[in-house]
């Protein structure tokens, strides 16, 4: 067992714990306040965040897409540069998070900072990034990860830096009362496949991770079983601490990881415009089927500790997918408009990215997705 490990993100977890930027800004920062489409005008963010800011200097820049484009967000860069912007406080889901994280990098470099994404330069520094959560599914607000798009050439690419970690996280599960349960179920799965990604490859000897990841895997399932109480405080407070724990990447310790069911995905999104969760929805339970041989151990392990099932993976897997569906994810790729480039296009984008040998041993191969693909795509 040998790792390294630093995550230096402040949680502030709870109700009104948004007063706390106040302090946790520097006074003599002047702030950029970064949102999306407007949901933060709905569900009470942006009045709390210009009261909590009111004796900072600060300006705003709304309008990041679902899927946040590098096109946007250089427009952001170019504020931040005129108006000498030394803070980035993010407000908002993923999206807004990643097209922070992307815009704190790029505002302080001179080149394309698509170089970040095609790995053509790393990120030596970047402006001090905050958030405040409105939707719990990628944990992106304690983590150092940033997914971003360029629309232009259709890419969805991403980059993991050090300089990306926020100084600090709001999770105020009050804001998500404006939520659909579209987006409640999509981040109930994003979650649960962060989760698989880190845990469903090989057995292991590293006890904290397989407990821990069975522990949330868990509370996933009860949150699904009680679908119901989805509007209570209750369940979406626990949604939100799942999905953070999730992918801090605390689980990550230690053990070899698989990430192709989101390498796929992220393609699906790039071509189709699936939401994020609903590309993983498709591909993992058929990514599963395909790689049975080499996951049989671990999946079997987590069939009995999960769901309580033994000896039957298949059974594994379909329980999986009733789980997906109950919570309103269709787990075929037929369930979407897709035109018959599909292998093709994935492929194509794959070669382009050197995507040849992922998974925990190097084996789903181009050969290996086109199975995937045709097993979420058969009748
Ligand atoms: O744009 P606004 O108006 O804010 O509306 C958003 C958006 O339409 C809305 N929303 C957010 N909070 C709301 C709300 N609507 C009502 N009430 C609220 N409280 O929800 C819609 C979806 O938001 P988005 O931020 O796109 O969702 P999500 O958090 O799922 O983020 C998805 C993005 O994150 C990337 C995905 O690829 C995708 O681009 N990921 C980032 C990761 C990371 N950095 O660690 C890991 C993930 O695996 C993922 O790839
Ligand atoms: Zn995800």
């Amino acid at each position: 067992m040998e790792f390294s490990y630093h995550n230096p993100t402040g949680i502030e977890f709870g109700k009104g714990k948004i007063k706390e930027i106040a302090n946790l800004i520097p006074k003599d920062n002047k702030v950029l306040v970064v949102y999306g489409g407007g949901s933060i005008k709905k569900n009470g963010a942006y009045d709390q965040v210009a009261e909590a800011l009111k004796d900072h200097e600060w300006l705003e820049f709304g309008g990041v897409e679902v899927n946040p484009t590098v096109e946007t967000m250089n427009k952001a860069a170019q504020i931040v540069k005129a108006e000498g912007v030394d803070f980035i406080l993010a407000v908002g889901g993923g999206s807004v998070i990643d097209g922070s994280k992307y815009l704190a990098a790029a505002s302080l470099y001179d080149g394309d900072a698509w170089d970040f994404l095609d790995g053509t330069a790393e990120v030596q520094k970047a402006l001090p990034i905050g958030v405040i959560l409105t939707l719990a599914a990628t944990g992106s607000e304690s983590n150092n990860l940033t997914v971003v798009s360029r629309k232009t050439t259709d890419e969805k690419r991403m980059y993991f830096s050090d300089h990306s970690y926020p100084k600090f996280a709001v999770l105020d599960p009050s804001f998500m009362g404006t939520l659909s349960d579209r987006q409640l179920g999509n981040g109930l799965v994003d979650a649960f496949v962060h989760i698989s990604e880190q845990y469903l490859t090989k057995t292991n000897d590293v006890l904290v991770n397989d407990g821990y990841a069975e522990t949330l895997y868990k509370g996933l399932v009860t949150l699904a079983q009680k679908w119901d109480e989805r509007r209570t405080l209750w369940w979406q407070e626990n949604l939100m601490y799942i999905c953070n724990q999730a992918l801090n990447f605390q689980l990550a310790n230690g053990v070899c990881q698989d990430w192709s069911t989101h390498l796929i995905g992220h393609e699906l999104t790039a071509f189709y415009n699936l939401d994020h969760a609903r590309s993983l929805a498709v591909i993992l339970p058929h990514l599963l089927r395909e790689m049975i041989e080499e996951k049989q151990e671990k999946l079997a392990q987590f069939g009995k500790n999960v769901f309580g099932i033994e000896n039957d993976n298949e059974a594994v897997i379909k329980k999986m997918e009733k789980l997906f569906e109950s919570v309103g994810l269709p787990t075929k790729l037929t369930a979407y408009e897709i035109d018959d480039k599909v292998i093709e296009n994935v492929h194509g984008a794959f070669k382009s990215h050197g995507y040849l040998e992922l998974g925990e041993n190097g084996t789903v191969t181009l050969e290996k997705v086109a199975n995937i693909l045709n097993r979420s795509m058969a009748a």
